[in-house]
Formats: C-alpha cells, structure tokens, sequence
C-alpha cells in the first residue's frame, strides 16, 4: 500500500518538473510563464521560441507522463497506473514547486493517454491534430481531442471512461481563457504572436 500510496505522490512531483520552463531557461535565458499566452506548455513555447524548442517541450512533458504511469503499473498495477497519469497531469498543471503556476495538461495527456490505451490516443490525437491544420487553434484542436477521450473511453470501460474524464476537466478547466477568446473570436491562430503577458 506505501508504494502505491508514493507512485502516486512521485507522480505528481514528477509532473512538477516543466520541461517548458526548464527549456525556455536553457533555450533563451527566460521565463516562458511570462511570454505569449503565459502557459507553461509547449504551444506556448513554440510561438515563443519556435518549432525545435516547442516540438522538445512537448516530448519532455509527454514523456514524464509516460514515466509516472509506467511507474505506477510497475508498483501497483493497472490503478494505480491510472491514479498516476491523473497525478502527473496535476503536478504538470498545479505544481507545488513552482508556485501552483503550471501548464494545461496536453502533452502530459497525450502520454498517459498513449500508455493506457493507444487506440483511442492515436483517434484523439488525430482529430486534435486535424482540427488545428483546418482551423490553426491549437487550443480548439486540444479541447475537442481531450473532450473526446472519456466519451471513446466509455466504450472500452467504465473505469476507463472515468480516468477520461478526469483528464478531460481538468483540461477544459485549464482552457478556459482560451474556450472564452474562442467563442469571442480573438483567440491567437498557430504562427499568430499573442500578447505578452
Ligand atoms: O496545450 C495548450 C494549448 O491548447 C493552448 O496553449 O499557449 O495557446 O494557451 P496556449
């Protein structure tokens, strides 16, 4: 019960560790939370410092997820797998460590979500990614992909479906500024700069 009960706390630290922050750092001496959208999240890196540095914020983040969920099936089985991913993209989105300012939690999903099922990751990341090379919002293409995991996942398991679901409020959660310069219509388009913070 200790392991599973620590698998879980890692995970959450482990999603503290924000690749987005320590890549701006390294890539260009500055703090990515107080550029652009101000999320520390790839998207944000890549209008920010480019293509290279947000494709290495990405993976850096979608691989810590694959990591605490590894290590919670290693420890505690298929629940505690599951209890993991949602710690990782807490710790990812709500870091302790650094001030409760994190990301929103898309890159650290896609990982979880390609350990615990990859059929239904490849579905969601291929919609997600349709819909930003049809409309160039990275955030639409993120909130319909992530909306769509509990709904696939419910026809796999119902446990599963409510992993989803968790992963998917709290996504939406985290986009709501972007759901809201959406719907107003003045949410910045991929290649588009947004203010700095
Ligand atoms: O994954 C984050 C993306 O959906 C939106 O990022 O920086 O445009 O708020 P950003």
């Amino acid at each position: 019960m200790l392991w599973k009960v620590l698998a879980v706390i890692l995970s959450y630290f482990i999603g503290n560790f924000s690749t987005s922050i320590i890549v701006s750092k390294l890539w260009a001496g500055i703090d990515i939370r107080k550029y652009g959208s101000g999320n520390a999240g790839a998207t944000n890196v890549l209008r920010t410092l480019g293509l290279k540095a947000g494709l290495v914020t990405f993976v850096g983040d979608a691989l810590k997820a694959i990591l605490s969920v590894w290590l919670g099936d290693k420890l505690g089985g298929e629940n505690v797998a599951l209890l993991c991913g949602i710690a990782v993209v807490m710790g990812h989105n709500w870091p302790l460590l650094l001030g409760f300012k994190g990301g929103k939690g898309i890159a650290s999903s896609i990982g979880v979500g390609l350990y615990v099922h990859p059929m239904v990751a490849i579905i969601c990341i291929a919609i997600g990614i349709l819909i930003v090379a049809k409309t160039k919002y990275v955030s639409l293409g993120s909130v319909v992909a992530i909306s769509l995991l509990p709904i696939l996942l419910l026809f796999v398991q119902f446990k599963l479906f409510l992993f989803g679901l968790a992963l998917a409020a709290m996504a939406i959660y985290r986009h709501r500024e972007n759901i809201d310069r959406l719907l107003k219509g003045t949410e910045p388009k991929l290649g588009q700069k947004s203010r700095i913070k």
